[in-house]
């Protein structure tokens, strides 16, 4: 008898995520071959933040296994503590691929996961420790994955919060990393690159709604956090490179 396929209905992307048993089965479209090097790369290290990669199903869906816990269906207020988890597991993510084939080959810094926010991560007794979906892993530098990530994480551009509480919440998140070469400062201004990058794909797929959203985040974003980090006067970018 076949086991119960029970729909997984949290992401928005990939149509027919279902759980059967203790794994999650997730319909390929396209190559996956190197997520899934990826993922036996992560396995070999040890590195217990990810699923692990178990195979292609006779439907042709990969295996991976079911992480437990809960999966936020959206942006949403995150304590100091669990921007702190968030930023830590992102950190050993990175440190873990460095050595991966692609980021080798390509001479990256990291595997970027892309998309790391709270939709892409399990909780467990209301801490993340469990990073899914790698649909948009690509080689690349770290603070281009912070600079989404933070972004996802604080959601800024919300005016829910004060620019000063943002700068804040950003330094609690940079501290989280843990990297001093990855300073809030140096942050925030991937953070709105990455703002404004997600209004261009979001503008060439025709979604008006996200491009206006992510174009006033990224505004937001620079007049009230990235501008508060940066020294004052023009030539801005000193204290993003480091020198204040
Ligand atoms: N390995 C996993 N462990 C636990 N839940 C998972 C796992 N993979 C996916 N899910 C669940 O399935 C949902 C959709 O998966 P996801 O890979 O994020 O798809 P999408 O591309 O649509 O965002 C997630 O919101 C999560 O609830
Ligand atoms: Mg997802």
């Amino acid at each position: 008898m076949s086991e119960t396929e029970t729909p997984l209905t949290g992401g928005r992307i990939t149509p027919g995520v279902v759980r059967v048993g203790d794994t999650v089965r997730r319909p390929i479209s396209s190559d996956r071959s190197s997520v899934h090097r990826l993922l036996a790369h992560l396995e070999a290290l040890g590195f217990d933040g990810v699923p692990r990669f178990q195979g292609v199903d006779p439907q042709n869906r990969e295996i991976l296994s079911f992480l437990p816990g809960e999966v936020p269906r959206d942006l949403d207020h995150f304590s100091d503590a669990q921007l702190v988890s968030a930023a830590g597991l992102l950190r050993r993510f990175h440190d873990a691929t460095a050595g991966f084939e692609l980021v080798r080959q390509q001479n990256a810094e990291v595997m970027c996961h892309n998309d790391w926010g709270p939709s892409n991560a399990v909780f467990r007794d209301g801490v993340p420790y469990g990073i899914i979906d790698f649909d948009t892993v690509t080689p690349g530098p770290r603070l281009w994955d912070l600079g989404y990530s933070a972004f996802a994480w604080l959601d800024l551009g919300s005016p829910d919060y004060t620019g000063e509480e943002q700068v804040r919440r950003l330094a609690v998140f940079a501290d989280g990393y843990g990297k001093p070469d990855c300073s809030a400062a140096q942050v925030a201004v991937y953070a709105v690159a990455r703002q404004t990058a997600l209004a261009s794909w979001a503008r060439a797929r025709g979604d008006t709604e996200m491009t206006e959203w992510a174009t006033a985040a990224a505004l937001w974003t620079a007049r009230n956090v990235t501008e508060q980090l940066l020294p004052t006067g023009y030539p801005l970018g000193q204290g993003v490179l480091g020198v204040s």
